[in-house]
């Protein structure tokens, strides 16, 4: 079950490398942050949006007394993190959906840092105000919130963000794409039955402008917020609380 759980993860990493082709770079500067910040050995870690947990236990690994909670609201993407982590200390995927109120109580005590990649965009604009309010609530003074995600400056600088999107790209054919890792697993035996119908893409309700992502973190409260790390549009947005 765990060995088969860790290949289905190993193909959705594969997968997710071709829409973020400098992936394991974007988590290594993530999880360089939080130690920097954070400065202590055993920080407590949110993983908004963790899917199957490929953040999470690159954190844990590098960071081992870290205690991480990843969220997520994907039943599937749940089911495949905790098979392949039963057992693992400071490790926790627990389902929680972020653009409801209230997400954060699954959350006890003050959050040293808040980590995510590729998933806050998909909150449309209200809800993700809104997340980062409760965000900004539960992290501890000083905490921060390192967003990897494709969030591009199309509103503010048309011409550059173009520019990004062509060295942002991808040279490599995927084994996988997307639809394709979710078509297979929908036959697996084991974990089939967990997949529930997914919304697809939709351009008019995500949220990917860098410029309103500032706008809604500064509204939160969040002081010094800037990009840490970008290749393509796809960055390490920061934002310190
Ligand atoms: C592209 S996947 C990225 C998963 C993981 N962070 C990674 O990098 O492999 C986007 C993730 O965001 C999660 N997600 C989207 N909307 C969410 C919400 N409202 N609450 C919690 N998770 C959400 C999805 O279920 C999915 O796991």
């Amino acid at each position: 079950m765990r060995e088969h759980a860790q290949s289905w993860i190993a193909r959705w990493d594969a997968q997710q490398q071709f829409y973020v082709p400098h992936r394991e770079a974007l988590f290594s500067t993530i999880i360089t942050a939080v130690q920097e910040i954070t400065g202590k050995p055993d920080p407590v870690v949110v993983d908004l949006g963790c899917g199957p947990g490929s953040l999470s236990v690159r954190l844990r690994d590098r960071i081992p007394g870290a205690k991480v909670v990843g969220i997520d609201t994907n039943p599937l993407l749940l089911a495949l993190a905790q098979a392949a982590h039963p057992e693992t200390p400071g490790l926790r995927f627990v389902s929680a959906d972020l653009s409801e109120p209230g997400w954060s109580d699954v959350l006890d005590g003050p959050v040293d840092a808040a980590v995510s990649t590729t998933a806050l965009h998909w909150l449309p604009e209200p809800r993700l105000h809104a997340a980062y309010a409760e965000l900004h609530a539960k992290l501890a003074p000083g905490a921060i919130l390192l967003d990897g995600d494709h969030l591009t400056a199309e509103d503010t600088a048309p011409t550059l963000a173009r520019v990004h999107r062509a060295l942002g790209r991808s040279t490599t054919t995927p084994d996988d794409t997307w639809e394709q890792w979710w078509d297979a697993i929908a036959k697996d035996p084991t974990f089939g039955h967990h997949v529930v119908p997914r919304a697809g893409h939709d351009p008019h309700t995500e949220t990917q402008a860098l410029s309103t992502h500032v706008k809604a973190l500064t509204s939160a409260g969040f002081t010094e917020i800037d990009t840490i790390w970008q290749h393509g549009d796809s960055r390490v947005l920061a934002a310190i609380r």
